[in-house]
């Protein structure tokens, strides 16, 4: 049996971008979690990729993988390609190379130019790298920055932003809702996003052709889907791809709990 891996950033101009990646003069680490260090991306850098989706921060499960959108949000959004009929052909950048650290870290600093500047040319480079023909956007920051990339200017693409898929956990944690009023607005939501972007028949080419299925009030175990192999690091144990919870910040203190992760794996 072979495995196939993610083989990371050897290819021009991926190699340069990660060498010069930004650090804490540009991510202060009052907002961002800079000791888990930056985490790029997750998906094709090989020029196959039709569409862009691009998440927010990194979070737990990712500091661990080093590849984005690993977790339960990595899963949600999984299944939403897979019932785009898409298996192989997407590439994930976030928005923030550091996971955010605080309530409105991410806020504060999504005009901030150094970090700006620095996706953007990640974004020059897959765009000129690719034949994209979407682009996705989750969530409210990252629609501003997709908004705030010259390259949105003008493409023939099509662009669609829908709600993050956390946005169920973070909407019903600040008390203004309940989980499943949530999940079922991220669902209404998101069937609206798979709409928009198959709405012209063959502006997005399949992996493998699928007939729509909308989600309904949920989504279901059924519309996770995991992680691929080829998306992470070769010789990562399957359980890492699975369903999360398997990565947790645990500790008594703000301080202790920023510094540890506690992993636990899934004995064969
Ligand atoms: N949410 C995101 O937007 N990105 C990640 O990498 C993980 C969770």
């Amino acid at each position: 049996m072979t495995h196939p891996f993610c083989p990371g950033y050897s290819k021009p101009p991926y190699r340069a971008l990660v060498e010069a990646y930004p650090d804490t003069e540009a991510y202060p680490t009052a907002a961002f979690r800079t000791e888990w260090g930056p985490i790029f991306h997750r998906g094709r850098l090989d020029g196959s990729a039709r569409i862009l989706l691009i998440g927010q921060d990194p979070a737990t499960h990712e500091d661990v993988v080093r590849r984005i959108l690993v977790g339960e949000a990595g899963q949600r959004i999984q299944g939403f390609l897979t019932k785009l009929g898409i298996t192989t052909s997407y590439v994930f950048v976030n928005t923030f190379l550091y996971s955010v650290y605080g309530q409105s870290g991410g806020t504060k600093h999504i005009g901030d130019k150094p970090i700006t500047d620095y996706r953007n040319q990640w974004l020059d480079a897959i765009a000129a790298d690719n034949s994209l023909q979407t682009v996705v956007t989750l969530g409210g920051l990252a629609d501003k920055a997709y908004k705030a990339w010259p390259g949105a200017t003008g493409a023939s693409w099509r662009y669609v932003n829908v709600l993050h898929p956390t946005y169920p956990d973070s909407a019903s944690a600040s008390g203004s809702t309940t989980f499943a009023a949530a999940m079922k607005r991220l669902c209404d939501n998101w069937n609206v996003g798979l709409d928009e972007i198959l709405a012209t028949p063959g502006a997005l080419t399949p992996d493998t052709a699928t007939p729509l299925v909308h989600y309904g009030s949920a989504i279901t175990p059924g519309e996770h889907t995991g992680i691929p192999e080829g998306d992470v690091p070769a010789g990562l144990p399957d359980w890492m791809r699975a369903a999360g919870g398997w990565a947790n910040r645990t500790g008594t203190t703000a301080a202790q709990k920023r510094a540890t992760l506690t992993v636990t794996a899934t004995l064969p």
